[in-house]
Parts: C-alpha cells; sequence; structure tokens
C-alpha cells in the first residue's frame, strides 16, 4: 500500500491545477491533508507529517505523508511514512506524535479500525532510524480497547501526543466520557511499549463532546494543555482549538487548570500540535482548514485540497499565550513598500499589490470610528480586516472575498494609545492576522480571482497610518 500510493503520487502530482496552491505554506502534493502529525526537530531537520488521503481531495483512508524542513518555512517531501495496511490500522493511520529515544525517531498514532460500524481505535508506535523508512512495532497496539478506563468512550481514543518529563514517558489522549462531555486521557510509560492509565481530566469543563488532538507541553514554569473540541455549541460545531495554562502533576498525572481560550480567532485552524527546537522555542501549526467547510479546490476540480498555518512560536505574556511567525519567515521577504505618517479619511488604494506577501501597518486611531485595511481586492471582491473602535471588536470579513465559504469572525482587541497593529500573511488562498503582537490571531482561507490584487486602508472618521511595509513572500 505504501508502495502504490508513493507511485501514485509521483505520477498525479504535476496534474494539480495550481491557481490556488500556496507559495510558502505546506500542502500536500495532490490529494486531501489534515491534521499536523509527528511534528519533531530531529537531527538538524523539522519533520512534519500530515494525515494525507493521497488519492482524492476529500477525507478517506488515511496515510501519514511526510515533509522535510531547514527553517519551516521551506519544505521538501519524503515518501509517504505510514499506510493504513495492518489489521489494527485498516481503516486508517490517525493522526499522533513523535519521540526521539536512544537516536531513534519514533511515531505513535492511532489505529482506526471500524468494523460493522463498530468503531475501534488504538495506539500503535512506529519507528525508523534514518526518519525515511519507517517499520510498525510487532506489538502494536501498544494501548489497546481493554486499557481504556471506565470513565471514557470505548469508541473515540484518538490522536496520542506523547511527551517526556523526568525520565518519564507520558501520552495524552483524545476522548470523551461516553455521555457527551470531552476529556483527554493521560498515560505514563517508562520505554513508551507498556503504558498505565493515570487519569481522565476535563469532562468537567466545557470541553466540548469529543476532545481531539491534544499537546501538553511546558512554557517556562506553566503547564500548557491544547485540544480540538467537536460540537463545543451549535454556534461552533467545528473548529474550537483551545489552550489552557495550569499545572501538571506528574506524580498523579492530573493536569489543574481553570478554563480555555480559543488559540486563533479565525475561520480555519484546527488539530494544532507543538514541537521544541534546539533554540528551545515553542512552535506550533495548525491544519488551515476546518471540518464540515466547503473546500473549492476539490470542487473545482483541482485534485488537492489542504495546508498548514504557517509554524508560529509560542509565547506566554501577561498570563496568555501569544503567537509570532517563526522569524525565518523574514529571509523571504523581497520588494520592500513602505508608507509613513499618511493622515487619511475613506478609502485610498495602495501602490502596492500582490497575492503571495507580508503587510505590517500601524494606525493610530484618532477620532476614527471604524478603519483597517482590505486585502485582495479587485472585480467587486474584498477581504476586510477592520476595528470598530466604540466596540473594541476586531473582524475578518470574508463575504466578499471570492468563492468558497463566507462568513465574519469577530474577537475583542484593546488598543494600545490609542494605536492598532496589524501584520498580516497572505498567500494565494490564505490570510492570517496577527493583531497588536500577536495577543490575538485570526486565520482563514479565502479564493479570490486571480487578479484580484489590490491592497486599500479605510477610515470613517480621521485616522492616521503610522507606518505600513509591505514585502513579498518568495
Ligand atoms: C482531527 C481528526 C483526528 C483524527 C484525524 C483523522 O481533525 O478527526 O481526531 O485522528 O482527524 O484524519
Amino acid at each position: 500500500m505504501l508502495y502504490e500510493a508513493n507511485q501514485y503520487i509521483k505520477a498525479n502530482k504535476d496534474k494539480v491545477n495550481s491557481q490556488y496552491r500556496l507559495n510558502y505554506h505546506l500542502m500536500g502534493q495532490c490529494g486531501w491533508i489534515n491534521d499536523p502529525n509527528g511534528f519533531i526537530h530531529y537531527k538538524d531537520k523539522y519533520h512534519l507529517f500530515y494525515q494525507h488521503n493521497p488519492y482524492d481531495a476529500v477525507p478517506g483512508l488515511m496515510y501519514w505523508g511526510h515533509a522535510v524542513s531547514d527553517d519551516l518555512i521551506k519544505w521538501n517531501y519524503l515518501p509517504i511514512a505510514l499506510a493504513p495496511d495492518k489489521p489494527y490500522d485498516k481503516d486508517g493511520c490517525f493522526s499522533g506524535s513523535s519521540m526521539e529515544a536512544n537516536g531513534r525517531l519514533y511515531l505513535m498514532y492511532t489505529g482506526h479500525v471500524v468494523d460493522g460500524g463498530d468503531q475501534r481505535e488504538t495506539q500503535c508506535l512506529a519507528y525508523s532510524d534514518d526518519a525515511i523508512n519507517f517499520a510498525k512495532y510487532k506489538g502494536n497496539p501498544v494501548i489497546s480497547i481493554e486499557q481504556i478506563p471506565n470513565e471514557a468512550s470505548k469508541k473515540d481514543f484518538r490522536d496520542p501526543r506523547v511527551f517526556k518529563r523526568n525520565g518519564k514517558y507520558y501520552v495524552v489522549i483524545g476522548s470523551n466520557d461516553g455521555k457527551g462531555k470531552g476529556q483527554v486521557l493521560i498515560y505514563t510509560s517508562l520505554d513508551m511499549l507498556h503504558w498505565a492509565f493515570l487519569r481522565a481530566v476535563g469532562a468537567e469543563k466545557n470541553m466540548g463532546n469529543n476532545c481531539e488532538c491534544p499537546d501538553m507541553f511546558r512554557l517556562q514554569d506553566r503547564d500548557v494543555l491544547i485540544v480540538s473540541l467537536q460540537y463545543l455549541n451549535e454556534e461552533k460545531p467545528y473548529n474550537s482549538s483551545v489552550y489552557a495554562i495550569g499545572h501538571f502533576d506528574e506524580s498523579v498525572g492530573d493536569f489543574i487548570f481553570d478554563r480555555c481560550f480559543p488559540l486563533d480567532y479565525g475561520f480555519d485552524f484546527y488539530a494544532p500540535q507543538t514541537t521544541e527546537d534546539v533554540s528551545s522555542r515553542r512552535i506550533i501549526v495548525a491544519w488551515m482548514n476546518e471540518w464540515g467547510s466547503e473546500n473549492p479546490t476539490y470542487s473545482l476540480g483541482h485534485n488537492w485540497a489542504g495546508a498548514m498555518t504557517l509554524p508560529r512560536e509560542v509565547l506566554l505574556k501577561d498570563g496568555m499565550l501569544c503567537f509570532k511567525p517563526v522569524d525565518e519567515i523574514k529571509t523571504y521577504r523581497r520588494n520592500e513598500f513602505s508608507m509613513e505618517n499618511i493622515e487619511f479619511e475613506g478609502e485610498r488604494n495602495l501602490d502596492a499589490y500582490g497575492d503571495s506577501y507580508e503587510i505590517e501597518a500601524s494606525f493610530d486611531a484618532r477620532s476614527a470610528t471604524e478603519f483597517g485595511l482590505k486585502l485582495r481586492t479587485g472585480y467587486g471582491e474584498e477581504t476586510i480586516l477592520s476595528y470598530n473602535r466604540a466596540k473594541k471588536i476586531f473582524s475578518f470579513d470574508r463575504n466578499k472575498s471570492g468563492i468558497g465559504p463566507k462568513g465574519e469572525k469577530h474577537t475583542e482587541v484593546e488598543l494600545d494609545d490609542n494605536v492598532l497593529t496589524i501584520r498580516a500573511f497572505v498567500d494565494k488562498c490564505s490570510v492570517e492576522v496577527f493583531i497588536n503582537d500577536g495577543r490575538k490571531v485570526m486565520t482563514g482561507r479565502i479564493y479570490p480571482s486571480k487578479d484580484s490584487k489590490g491592497i486599500r486602508i479605510f477610515s470613517r472618521g480621521a485616522c492616521k497610518l503610522l507606518s505600513l511595509k509591505k514585502w513579498d513572500i518568495a
């Protein structure tokens, strides 16, 4: 199956339509991708695996695609790492993580099996010494259905995130309590082969009706739990990836926390995963889509769907997480465009345009009631990033962005001395907005016409553009 899938990709990767292919974000070579998996800095390279159905631009039988990078921006593809070719993973090698031990690279993933409508999920291991060819462990699964505690669903048990603390391994796994409450299960092991259940965490908090893709890590002197929630409420059925800052008590495997906050306030950010690199940066990357959302690259027959967000550094500021695109992106800046100290009112076209760029703008709100940027304008299309001063609300409006999914997302933002700073990354069919130094982030996919490349500033009431810089990213 592995060989066939790799052959299929070779034969079909040049048949994808390039119209919406991104320039500086990771995608699959063809077919469908979703969650980032096994993110790790291993032997001087970043490895990112991903949920992958190479055969069609829709979800299907899941493989693990594999890409490698020196700088988190330019990725090279490696052969598919895992195929669903064993009885215990025959309906999909679902999401999971990685770990280096004695120089070896281990992948821990979910074997997904569906028999007559009955779904069973177990945790499995694979390993490699060259980080290209992976062998599945003969004793798989390493966590079986029998090891699921009574207080947890026997069906939803997936996405193991393994980590190490003080010589012991721990794994957090997505689950629910069987009665409609999402929770995370925590197990421990000395060798990654034999696991003992410790605790179920979070069912008493509001964690949707099921948890997927948990992650846990230390940041400064705090512990952070990340988790993707299904069906948080009717308004947010999907796309609720959240974090909680708390304390992980290793002795009993408990995570003590108060509440969860969204990681991203936009449309398309799900199943994020983090890793720490040699410079001790904690880096997060997510699937830049959401379940249930329309994918024009599928409906138009472009033969691909799905992309990853820009890798972002995770920082702790005033007790909250904040996010910064990894600095490596700056080495890809070309053709600087810059403006300064412009008093304006109404709407203006900038003498700059593009479909793959970074833009950084700071506005002094003066007496403006609403102001901001319009991106990818032209042919009646525009993607609006705006700030409403009375409501203290920042909005990302993609109702007129082109074809594809629509909608408007909002988040509360406080100005700093009446100043708003926006750093946005535009790439063919995506926009990622970092507001006020990444204290809030909004991510969304957009599908404008290819010549809608204009950039505008606008304001209702007098406003001052303190500075604006734009670089093509190439
Ligand atoms: C999250 C998820 C995971 C699962 C994977 C399957 O997006 O549903 O829970 O392992 O996708 O592709």
